[in-house]
């Protein structure tokens, strides 16, 4: 047991960052039954769609799993947290916005609130506002970033030294290596996207899980910049061809036209690489297999056991 197991019921220090609307129940119910935490990622979904996925998460584990809501991102935040306290959920996690009009509410209905940062700044309001666990997410990793652009190895000890709730790592992290590793810098757990993806549950396209596969060490771009609307996605013609529209010139409204939930769909559960974005970390060059969660846990355990103790053997 550390800070965060013993706080979300979990018997591994992992947990699956939310993929709004894309990841489902089964990848979030096979992430809690394998002993991590599961995340349904509500996105830009209404509250009936995320119910329904609530629903069938529930029908397929009695474990605890967590509901990510994006603030800035859905269209109704306080609908959706609704649906966490009337399917008694046990953990929410809140991305992307200001999580402090929401916390206290949630902690009256007995949920665990993780939140999500990318700076100091950010940890330290999180925790004021009352956050039971923050998860820290560096600038390697897939999806929408912070203009901070700060890594994980910077940022983790650095938001280490001002808070003194538990902190997961999140962003760039794919092995049970990355897990030690993370542990050594004090962080209680990681948080995962990418790797999630390439396993035998994720419900993405097999061309998405094949990209990551092929993907080498400089396997992603990043996109955005010039709007301030930063992404990183998989090296394909799609992320290309809004690299080559930013060049050209464009408005922040053109860009989120480009970059819509639909069109993400698009290249991530359909593999249209030519019509939709397939978001990706930087770890996507460290993938080279597809197990299932299970394994991909189990495998990430032992191998963080015997990085930790060969790490304890090069100090003397
Ligand atoms: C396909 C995809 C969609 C994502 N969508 C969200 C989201 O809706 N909300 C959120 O907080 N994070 C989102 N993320 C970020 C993940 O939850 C996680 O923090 C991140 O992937 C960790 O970095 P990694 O990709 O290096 O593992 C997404 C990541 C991926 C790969």
């Amino acid at each position: 047991m550390n800070g965060i197991t013993s706080i979300l019921g979990i018997h591994y220090p992992i947990i699956q960052g939310g993929m709004g609307n894309i990841s489902n129940a089964i990848l979030t119910a096979a992430v809690s039954e394998a002993g991590g935490l599961g995340t349904i990622g509500a996105g830009t979904m209404t509250a009936d769609e995320v119910e329904k996925i609530i629903i069938e998460t529930k029908k397929l584990t009695e474990k605890p799993f967590s509901l990510n809501v994006a603030l800035s991102v859905s269209p109704n935040p306080m609908a959706i947290l609704k649906l966490a306290v009337k399917h008694r959920l046990a953990v929410v996690t809140l991305s992307a916005g200001n999580p402090a009009p929401f916390i206290g509410k949630l902690h009256d209905e007995g949920i665990v609130v993780i939140t999500v940062v990318a700076s100091v700044k950010q940890a330290e309001k999180a925790e004021k506002a009352g956050a039971d666990i923050l998860v820290a997410e560096g600038f390697e990793a897939a999806g929408i970033n912070s203009a901070l652009e700060t890594t994980t190895l910077a940022l983790i000890p650095q938001i280490l030294n001002r808070v003194n709730i538990p902190l997961v790592a999140a962003g760039g992290i794919g092995d049970g290596k990355g897990l030690a590793a993370m542990l050594c810098l004090g962080a209680s757990g990681v948080q995962m996207g990418t790797r999630f993806i390439a396993t035998k549950e994720a419900p993405f396209h097999d061309s998405y899980k094949q990209k990551l596969l092929d993907a080498n060490d400089h396997g992603t771009v990043i996109v955005g910049r010039s709007v301030g609307k930063i992404r990183r996605l998989l090296d394909t013609s799609y992320a290309h061809c809004l690299l080559q529209r930013e060049a050209e010139g464009i408005t922040p409204e053109v860009f989120a036209d480009l970059t819509t939930e639909e069109i993400h769909k698009k290249g991530a559960l359909e593999g249209k690489e030519d019509e939709g974005f397939m978001n990706g970390g930087q770890v996507s060059g460290l993938i080279t297999d597809i197990p299932s969660v299970a394994e991909l846990l189990d495998r990430m355990m032992e191998e963080a056991r015997a990085a930790l103790s060969a790490a304890g053997n090069k100090i003397g």
